[in-house]
């Protein structure tokens, strides 16, 4: 089992980072799981341009910077943990950009992997940003299998928390056994990525714009990483 876990914090050892790594530990230590950990305040990854030339090839015009690395660690990845701080009511700068750089939604680059969404917050608002989250797994083609969110007041250690540290053993629990046992996509996200996003809402709008989409429907008649979404053209 393979999983990429991704900080979206400023700060690699704040509480997210701190909340992050405890997972990984568990993931690997007790389950065995190979983790690759990024912290994306330490990487270089450029602003998306917006200019939709991946729509078109397939591959993103910034070639110069760590951020294909770590989507190709996530396209053998069998699951994928996320965690931001809350800020300003939304996710981390750094993740909304790596979110954007992804252009996950359009490539269903999460299609049918396992994911975990963590949020850290102080005062108000996370469960806003963990449901961000959640869809954005889910509209990405992901199922969610594993949801954690914290409220901690700034620079403590969650985990010194009995009720924290016993909420996090539980989800990794249940989110190492959903890989393990190769646990789907829920009735709910089944209907709702690949009846709704998939079929009615992208499949229809590449029919109408084959030319712009081109380099993404390649990517999904590309077998081995979209093997049920070939049906697509
Ligand atoms: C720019 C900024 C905006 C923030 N906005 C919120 C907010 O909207 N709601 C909230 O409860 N906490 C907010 N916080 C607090 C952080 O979410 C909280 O301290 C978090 O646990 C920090 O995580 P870290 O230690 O990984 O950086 C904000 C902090 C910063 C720096």
């Amino acid at each position: 089992v393979e999983i990429s876990i991704i900080n979206g914090s400023p700060r690699k050892n704040g509480a997210t980072g701190k909340l992050l790594q405890e997972i990984g530990r568990s993931l690997s230590v007790e389950y065995g799981a190979t983790i690759n950990y990024y912290n994306l305040s330490e990487m270089r990854i450029d602003y998306c341009k917006g200019c939709e030339v991946c729509y078109q090839t397939g591959k993103c015009c910034i070639k110069t910077d760590d951020f294909e690395g770590i989507a190709d660690k996530i396209k053998t990845s069998d699951g994928v943990v996320i965690g931001s701080p809350t800020h300003g009511s939304n996710v981390s700068a750094y993740l909304k950009n790596f979110m954007d750089r992804g252009h996950f939604i359009v490539e269903q680059s999460l299609y049918n992997k396992s994911c975990f969404s963590l949020v850290t917050y102080e005062i108000a608002d996370g469960r806003s940003v963990i449901k961000l989250l959640k869809k954005f797994f889910r509209v990405s083609g992901g199922t969610v299998k594993g949801s954690l969110l914290v409220k901690t007041a700034f620079n403590q250690n969650p985990l010194n928390e009995r009720q924290i540290a016993k909420r996090l053993n539980n989800q990794v629990k249940t989110y190492h056994a959903s890989i393990a046992t190769r646990k789907g996509k829920s009735l709910f996200e089944h209907i709702f990525n690949d009846v709704i996003v998939v079929n009615l809402i992208w499949k229809r709008y590449f029919k109408k714009h084959p030319e712009q989409y081109k380099g993404i429907i390649k990517s999904y008649q590309d077998k081995t990483i979209h093997a049920r979404l070939s049906r697509l053209q």
